[in-house]
């Protein structure tokens, strides 16, 4: 069994795992071998401080070890993907991947002969939205029935949260003015459209009242975000994007005082969200930071049968 989208592990199994990664978050002592002796493969082609440092120590963590590959220095770039992870799946028992690709980690996913965990492409960043659920249910008790509004450019992060989401009988709204090209995926939005649960407006007032959680993320993705060739795309963004920017006000029209503010990081202060939220009380950005660790523990477990 792969993780590649969210959609690929059953919602009971997604419960089951985010109950785990709680009890793990406070118990680690309980699962310090259940790795030992096994290896975990972390293939980058772009950028990462969470997800590579919180996949390393995980698999540290559980008694196995991890090996840290960037993709570029390995022959991914010159060979057939497919035989490249039928390749490395002969000497890791997991992999984790962060192509730029969707359809390079699904050739990748269809060579590998062991497990192969999204670490982010253009589409979906399900090991992310598995930690969001996590902390949603570690913070409030629950997803269900918690109004989750994303805020921002709809793109790879708000599809896989609304996924989880829905699939944990949340609500989900997904107040953007724009989709991230690159996102785009008509079945998965489909599949959403077709759930009462889930809504879409741009209208900022509608989408934020009563809401439980406010969760944001950057409108230019990493690889982008210093391009010269996108900087013109990434100022017309800055200026169609800027109504939506998470701050005080924004915040405010939850008509809450207990609206939890997220954000998967890295944020970019003053354009998506501004420091006074990032750093506010209800803000629990580094939380869920911290929780890729114990939330990816429990997939890693759960992915090689090892989950009790
Ligand atoms: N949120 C996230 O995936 O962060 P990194 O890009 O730093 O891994
Ligand atoms: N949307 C961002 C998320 C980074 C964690 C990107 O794809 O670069």
């Amino acid at each position: 069994m792969h993780f590649l989208k969210v959609r690929d592990i059953p919602a009971g199994d997604l419960h089951h795992i985010i109950e785990r990664g709680i009890a793990i978050k406070q118990h680690p002592e309980t699962v310090s071998d259940a790795l030992a002796g096994r290896t975990l493969a972390m293939l980058f082609q772009k950028t990462s401080t969470r997800t590579r440092f919180s996949f390393e120590v995980g698999m540290t963590q559980l008694g196995g070890h991890a090996i840290f590959a960037e993709t570029r220095l390995t022959n991914l770039g010159i060979a057939d993907v497919r035989d490249e992870g039928k390749v490395i799946s002969r000497y890791v028992d997991l992999i984790m991947a962060r192509m730029r690709r969707n359809t390079d980690l699904m050739l990748l996913a269809e060579g590998s002969e062991v497990p192969v965990i999204n670490g982010l492409d253009e589409k979906y960043h399900p090991a992310q939205a598995l930690t969001d659920v996590m902390t949603i249910h570690e913070k409030l008790g629950s997803v269900e029935g918690q109004k989750v509004v994303y805020v921002g450019i709809a793109n790879n992060v708000s599809n896989s949260l609304a996924m989880a989401t829905i699939m944990l009988g949340g609500r989900f709204v997904l107040c953007v003015p724009e989709h991230d090209p690159e996102a785009r995926d008509d079945e998965h939005a489909a599949f959403l459209r077709d759930h009462d649960t889930y809504a879409e407006t741009a209208d900022i007032d509608e989408a934020m009242n009563g809401a439980d959680v406010v969760y944001t993320d950057t409108w230019v993705n990493l690889e982008y975000f210093s391009d010269p060739d996108f900087a013109e795309e990434k100022e017309r963004r800055i200026a169609t994007f800027m109504p939506y920017q998470v701050n005080e006000d924004l915040l405010a029209r939850s008509g809450k005082d207990t609206t939890l503010v997220m954000h998967c990081l890295p944020a970019h202060k003053g354009y998506e969200v501004n420091d006074t939220v990032l750093y506010h009380p209800n803000s629990v950005v580094f939380d869920q930071a911290e929780n890729r660790l114990h939330a990816q523990k429990a997939l890693m477990l759960y992915l090689l049968d090892k989950l009790d």
